[in-house]
């Protein structure tokens, strides 16, 4: 075990901001996370779990112990009638796994093509794109608590999965004790890919491809492909332009408040939730109070999709974590003072 200090940081964020880690452990299997943790002084210093730096704004060097993830490996762990069940390890890419397991014959993950980040990134904040989330391929997962050394698996109900949320985003508080956030080491991730595959094709985006191309029985294949095509025309490519995905929540109403937001601006785009609750697309309320192509400094909100804040300064001079904080707050501002909505950001802020 190599404990690296002063790590530059900004090849391991998507947003290509510039921090240091203090102290860095690469985390290639368990047993280089039971070594961490047997070691008095490791052990007691307060850690920061980094998967692929894709949904992190850091805002300045990171003093906590950096826990580097990159275990591998990826298998079929059991076909069964119904289902296929496949395990990668936390720090397999994750686009890689949705191509290996469409092109191995495993279909199901293919609506959450092109997502960056890594396996152990995704059911921490419940990844979802294109009418698929995280949660309806998940079968179960195996962690590492930091506090006791101790493996454990999870199943869906205990990871708690929510919009963009799960157990792994809760501090435990007080008398409750439901909370893994900082807590725990996601170390192999299950999917449950159901079977027979059918498709999920009914994302507005999928059935316009479906129009267009005249297929309306699309294969695992196709529906993969026309993933990549419509996010590599709508998001930017954080290689080319840093950005951590959207930046905010979709932020839900009740019907109430949604008939008094449409009275004053007919245009809204809202979708009717299986609850009665009403979401509205946070992309729609940043455009109309016109960020869209904005900038504050280095930051900036994408001319294509207006959820997504950008780094305009490339690698050379690139964004801070304080200026993208202040163009999400004037943002957060904009939308409260012009609809009353609080929106709420996606990405963990370091
Ligand atoms: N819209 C605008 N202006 C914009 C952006 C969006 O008017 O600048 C409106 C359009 O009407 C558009 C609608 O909002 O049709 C929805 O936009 P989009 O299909 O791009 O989806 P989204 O709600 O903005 C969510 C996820 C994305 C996911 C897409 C597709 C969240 C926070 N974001 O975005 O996830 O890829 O749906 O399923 O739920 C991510 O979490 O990082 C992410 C990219």
């Amino acid at each position: 075990m190599i404990v690296e200090p002063n790590v530059p940081l900004q090849p391991y964020n998507s947003f290509g901001i510039v921090a240091r880690a203090q102290q860095l452990v690469r985390i290639a299997s368990e047993a280089d996370l039971h070594q961490v943790l047997s070691d008095p002084a490791l052990r007691a210093s307060p850690k920061f779990v980094l998967g692929g730096g894709s949904n992190i704004v850091l805002t300045g060097d990171v003093k906590p112990l950096v826990l580097k993830i990159e275990i591998m490996g990826r298998r079929l762990v059991e076909e069964v009638p119904k289902a296929w069940v496949v395990e990668a390890g936390a720090g397999e890419n994750w686009h890689d796994i949705v191509r290996w397991t469409v092109a191995q014959g495993f279909p199901g993950l293919e609506n959450l093509a092109m997502i960056p980040g890594t396996v152990g990134g995704a059911p921490v904040q419940n990844i979802g794109a294109y009418g698929v989330e995280l949660q309806d391929r998940f079968h179960s997962l195996d962690a590492i608590d930091l506090e006791t050394g101790r493996s454990f698996s999870l199943d869906a109900a205990q990871c708690a999965f929510g919009y963009r949320d799960s157990v792994f985003k809760h501090a435990a508080s007080g008398d409750n004790d439901f909370g893994l956030a900082g807590r725990a080491v996601i170390t192999r991730v299950r999917f449950l890919l159901p079977k027979p595959w059918k498709a999920v094709a009914t994302y507005f985006d999928l059935e316009r491809k479906m129009a267009e191309t005249g297929n309306f029985t699309p294969s695992p294949v196709d529906i993969f492909d026309w993933v990549c095509a419509i996010r590599t025309a709508k998001l930017p490519d954080w290689r080319v332009l840093g950005n951590a995905g959207s930046f905010f929540k979709n932020p839900t109403v009740t019907p109430e408040q949604c008939a008094d937001i449409i009275a004053r601006d007919p245009k809204i785009v809202h979708y009717p939730m299986a609850d009665g609750s009403i979401k509205l697309a946070a992309g729609w309320l940043i455009e109309a109070c016109g960020w869209k192509g904005k900038s504050v400094g280095n930051a900036g909100v994408y001319d294509r999709q207006a959820l997504v804040l950008v780094n305009r300064g490339g690698n050379a001079n690139p964004v801070t974590g304080g200026e993208v904080m202040t163009l999400a707050k004037a943002i957060q501002t904009s939308v409260y003072e012009r609809f009353g909505i609080r929106l709420e950001p996606e990405p963990v802020v370091v």
